[in-house]
């Protein structure tokens, strides 16, 4: 048995895998964030802990046999939060997040001090990565800048729990702006302009190899062996991949969770930071890929869920569902710009809005603009993938939104690809993660990162095609248009 863990931004989910390529079970525990300014979001790393121990108490109480039989546990997680510990380990603030926007400014300053930056970080910096939050953290807190000792990513946080070791992976490290993504090793030149050093950086290591062994007090607190291997793993885009297979040139997936990435992997490191894309490294050694993020997918129903008052996401998605194209070709576009928008835009203070709401604007009209919103904003990513040089003929579809059919459909045929769904798709980025802890057994990559069965198949429909046609080519016109009234 296999334990892959993903600390995610809503939730930390727990799975056990077989090495029939089974998951036996899923166990998750919710997470809150905390956003206590605008364009502030933050989590206490304590609470990833506490919701791991309890997602994996759920999972020990429904199957023990095979919790006891677990061999390797791989790790995945939310990308470039800012986990920050002094000598002792301790927790100096609480982490700020990958959507956190607050950091647009240093981000313009490291850029300008060293125009290599993208270069060698295989993105531009952004407002989202873990080394310009540290800069704002030295300009805004320097007493908690000052007892720096380590910096984590979420996921190495828990592995911290998990082993008492300071380790990351190359995927996620990428996700920092401090490593020289080509080279798979930390850059002093992009840790020179935070003011930090390699000391304070995790050691690094490659996702599917070892990270650390339980600890005896793990072990205790969690009823497993002590000694059992913990995976590099990686960050929760990498894990996903590999999760679904995607391991060589080509291959990708979309994933429609708080965030929206689409993610394909390619020969060679292909950095393209013109594009606002990101070139990282993959969760397998000598691969990288290349990725689009959208700051709020998923997340936007999850917001018009509360503002319209709707009971659930799933409500929401049934009623723009049964709207036919004449009662689509009424509802308002909205731009998805919830927290500020990353690929392709690059632009931290954006926000979202509607346009065109008339008197039939009901819930079910709004619900269709922001699930179509969000489609648009992915075939902005996709465009700016292709501006990279990537080109894919078929993509994954997971995450919470893999669920809705129309919303799969209408990818397709947005985006102009095959969609496939598989049973896993919901399992996002642990499937990923157990999938690394059983490579870092000295599995082969042949033998485990197979591809899931497709239980769907979405083609564009160019019925379809004709409709989002004209109103994609409207979406593209408004964010300029916004972009000027800001
Ligand atoms: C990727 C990114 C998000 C987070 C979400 O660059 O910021 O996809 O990893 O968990």
């Amino acid at each position: 048995m296999y334990l892959g863990i993903d600390v995610g931004t809503s939730e930390v989910k727990a799975l056990l895998l077989n090495d029939q390529h089974q998951a036996i079970a899923t166990a998750g525990s919710t997470l809150e964030v905390s956003r206590p300014h605008p364009g502030h979001s933050e989590q206490d790393p304590a609470t990833w802990w506490t919701a791991t121990c309890n997602a994996l108490k759920a999972l020990q109480s429904k199957h023990p046999t095979e919790y006891a039989a677990i061999k390797a546990i791989g790790l995945s997680g939310q990308m470039h939060g800012a986990v920050l510990l002094d000598k002792a380990n301790r927790v100096l603030r609480p982490a700020i997040l990958w959507n956190d926007t607050r950091c647009a400014r240093e981000c313009k300053e490291m850029m300008a001090e060293l125009p290599a930056a993208s270069e060698l970080a295989g993105s531009l910096i952004m407002p989202g990565f873990t080394a310009p939050k540290l800069r704002w953290v030295a300009k805004h807190e320097p007493a908690v800048f000052a007892q720096v000792a380590k910096v984590l990513l979420p996921k190495d946080y828990v592995r911290l729990m998990l082993t008492g070791e300071h380790i990351t992976d190359l995927s996620d490290a990428s996700g920092t702006a401090w490593l020289d993504v080509a080279k798979r090793a930390w850059s002093p030149e992009l840790l020179a302009l935070t003011g930090m050093t390699e000391a304070q950086m995790p050691r690094v290591v490659e996702g599917s190899a070892p990270g650390g062994q339980l600890s005896a007090d793990a072990a205790s607190t969690l009823g497993l062996q002590p000694g059992i291997v913990v995976a590099g793993g990686a960050g929760d885009n990498a894990s996903s991949a590999v999760g679904m297979g995607a391991v060589k040139a080509g291959e990708g997936f979309l994933s429609l969770g708080t965030s929206g990435v689409l993610f394909v992997v390619t020969p060679s490191f292909a950095p393209n930071a013109a594009s606002a894309t990101h070139a990282f490294c993959h969760a397998v050694p000598g691969t990288w890929h290349q990725m689009s993020v959208m700051l709020s997918a998923a997340s936007c129903l999850q917001w018009a869920k509360v503002a319209l008052g709707a009971a659930s996401e799933a409500e929401l998605e049934s009623k723009a569902s049964a709207l036919d194209f004449s009662a689509r070709a009424a509802a308002p576009l909205f731009l998805p710009y919830l927290s500020g928008e990353r690929t392709p835009h690059n632009d931290a203070v954006l926000r979202g809005s509607f346009h065109g709401i008339s008197h039939s604007a009901d819930q079910a009209a709004l619900a269709y603009s922001v699930i179509e919103g969000v489609s648009f904003g992915l075939t902005d990513g996709l465009n700016a993938l292709k501006k990279a040089g990537s080109h894919v003929k078929r993509l994954s579809l997971v995450g919470g939104g893999a669920r809705s059919a129309m919303w799969a459909q209408q990818l397709a045929s947005s985006l102009n690809v095959e969609i496939v769904t598989h049973a896993e798709s919901a399992a996002g980025g642990a499937l990923g993660a157990a999938r690394l802890g059983w490579l870092a057994t000295d599995a082969s990559v042949e033998d485990v990162c197979t591809q899931p069965a497709i239980t769907q198949s979405y083609q564009p429909d160019p019925e379809e095609q004709a409709f989002l046609s004209p109103r994609y080519a409207k979406f593209q016109a408004l964010y300029p248009a916004l972009k000027a009234l800001q």
